[in-house]
């Protein structure tokens, strides 16, 4: 019988699937040498090559795709195994991991305090990732439930919409559009557009916007954050499309305008999403019927 850790294998699985030490360390929220020790302990108990470095790149030797199949299945069963005893504890003691775009981070704490608060003991992890991030999560089974703008389309997934997601036009204050009424699409594409980072829903929405109407869109320049795309509007660098949910608790929202376009905002819902098919916790099933139930009030 091998001596391998658990440790040891959910090192190898992000190993595997990261191909970056760096990447690895960063997940497991360890050092770079403790990664290379855990592997380089995996190795002897093994005894045979699971990874091969030619420069910088990692490449998986037969054997260690084999480990690789089987660390996702085996972490597979055992995040089944966790759900089972949670589930058998009842709400009380729970734990719901719920995955999100960037944007619901203005919200989405709203919407989980209140559920914390009903069963205190329920341990929720929330992480917020743009949208590209979140399907390769969807994709891998990471959360219990995700929390996005449009449904994935090509992962077999249920989305049920929760919440009005309205995206706005946003150009600074003192911009010439800025008091215009029922301005048309013309006008609007002579604009220079401030683009969120690709991956990112919003910046999608923009672009298939565009394309609809045969119609290049001006980018002025990317950049990675609502909040740093709010600052460059300010700065007078370029209009943007947002998600009127970045506005709210935005302090400096007075030096910003919406723009009236025809068209404008463009409606959209946010969804709460789970792989088809996926048995969900106890725990989950609890928030999902909490949200839909309480979501007018959680917003008062
Ligand atoms: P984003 O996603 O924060 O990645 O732009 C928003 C969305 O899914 O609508």
């Amino acid at each position: 019988m091998m001596h391998v850790t658990m440790r040891q294998l959910s090192t190898f699985e992000a190993l595997a699937r990261l191909k970056s030490f760096s990447a690895t360390a960063e997940e497991m929220h360890v050092s770079q040498p403790t990664v290379s020790k855990q592997i380089k302990a995996l190795h002897e108990s093994v005894g045979v090559l699971l990874i091969e470095q030619i420069g910088k790149k990692i490449f998986l030797t037969e054997a260690g795709e084999a480990l690789y199949e089987t660390c996702v299945n085996w972490l597979h069963m055992w995040n089944r195994f966790e759900q089972t005893i949670a589930d058998l504890k009842g709400l009380k003691q729970g734990r719901l991991s719920v995955c999100a775009v960037t944007t619901t981070k203005y919200f989405m704490p709203r919407l989980l305090g209140p559920f914390l608060s009903q069963y205190p003991d329920i341990d929720i992890q929330l992480e917020v990732v743009n949208r590209d991030r979140l399907l390769e999560r969807l994709a891998r089974n990471q959360d219990d439930l995700y929390i996005m703008g449009v449904p994935p389309e090509n992962i077999e997934a249920e989305a049920e919409p929760f919440m009005d997601n309205p995206l706005v036009l946003v150009a600074p204050a003192a911009h010439p559009l800025a008091r215009r009424k029922r301005i048309d699409f013309k006008t609007l594409a002579r604009e220079a557009f401030l683009l969120r980072e690709r991956g990112s829903g919003t910046r999608i929405a923009l672009e298939r916007y565009f394309e609809e109407r045969n119609t290049p869109l001006k980018i002025r320049m990317e950049l990675g954050s609502n909040e740093a795309i709010l600052q460059a509007i300010i700065g007078g660098l370029g209009v943007a499309l947002l998600s009127q949910s970045t506005l709210s608790f935005y302090s400096e929202h007075r030096k910003l305008a919406i723009l009236n376009v025809v068209g404008f905002p463009l409606m959209r819902s946010w969804h709460t999403v789970r792989p088809r098919g996926k048995p969900l916790s106890v725990v989950a099933n609890a928030y999902l019927e909490f949200l839909h139930l309480h979501i007018d009030q959680l917003l008062e």
